[in-house]
């Protein structure tokens, strides 16, 4: 289970208020699309839910109990930009956190475990379509490419929630809607909860269960720094998508579905 239950949560940075009084309760295995104005605390929110900052007032809930107040396995998260490590080839960055989190003083693992962490980081490495490219430096690969190898990055970890910063943002239409496709795809195959921050109405509408905008409700000027963002919106998509189950209105757009082809944006398959 994976059940979100944000009560009362207000963030403040000095005088400025971001958010006020933001309550939402998102169910387990629900993909949330996060919308809203350039400014508004979208990415403060976040940050908030992954553990790096902390509400100034109210509380955040994972399955019932407070958030551990910094970033752990459990909530994994890819920003727009510079979620991997390019010192790091792609088994290297899929790699680490597995390192880390197993091997705490040393940095590695070792004998048996090092081998099934391998094994494991190949599954998932050819799970976002980049089989073959376990040896390439990020700098080696395109956009498109690097936000499926942090995808593969935060999802060997198994969190229980993964938080999308705008990751898709730089990325070309056409590439763009093939890694939506492969979202999907992850979505329905981890037991995780999503929230993702777009700007991407479409991309909102495509990928999420729910669709949540947060505004301002008061945004005159000299009404900026006192009052902050809250849920102004709150739209359940219809037909409904449910997390491993095919959809009975569109299977093949909504459904578990797999890939058939190589990727646009694999340059190893360019014509
Ligand atoms: N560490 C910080 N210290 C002070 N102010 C901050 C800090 N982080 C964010 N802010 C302020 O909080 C407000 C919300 O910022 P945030 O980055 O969350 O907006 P956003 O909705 O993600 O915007 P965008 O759509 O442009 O990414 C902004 O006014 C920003 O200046
Ligand atoms: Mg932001």
């Amino acid at each position: 289970m994976s059940e979100l239950t944000i009560k009362k949560l207000w963030k403040e940075y000095g005088d400025q208020i971001v958010l006020e009084n933001v309550s939402i309760d998102i169910a387990s295995r629900a993909f949330v699309a996060l919308v809203g104005p350039s400014g508004c605390g979208k990415s403060t929110f976040l940050r908030m839910l992954l553990g790096q900052e902390q509400p100034t007032q109210g509380e955040i809930l994972l399955d019932g109990k407070p958030l551990p107040p910094e970033p752990g396995p459990d909530r994994g998260v890819v920003f727009q930009r510079y979620s991997v490590f390019p010192h790091l080839t792609v088994l290297g960055n899929v790699l680490l956190g597995k390192e880390l989190s197993a091997a705490r003083f040393a940095a590695r693992l070792f004998g048996q475990a090092r081998r099934s962490a391998i094994d494991e980081a190949h599954a998932m490495i050819a799970a976002v379509g980049l089989a073959g490219s376990e040896g390439k430096y990020p700098a080696q690969l395109s956009g498109g490419m690097q936000q499926r190898l942090a995808l593969a990055q935060a999802l060997i970890m198994k969190p229980r929630v993964l938080l999308l910063d705008e990751p898709f943002g730089a990325l070309d239409p056409g590439i763009r809607a093939e890694i939506h496709q492969l979202m999907k795809t992850l979505w329905h195959e981890n037991p995780m909860t999503v929230v993702m921050v777009t700007h991407d109405m479409r991309e909102a509408f495509t990928l999420a269960t729910r669709v949540v905008a947060f505004e301002r409700p008061r945004d005159r000027p000299e009404e900026k720094l006192r009052y902050g963002a809250t849920i102004t919106r709150d739209i359940s998509i219809w037909p409904p998508r449910q997390a491993g189950t095919a959809s009975i209105f569109r299977p093949d757009r909504d459904g578990p579905v797999k890939k058939d082809g190589p990727y646009r944006d694999d340059p190893a398959h360019r014509r």
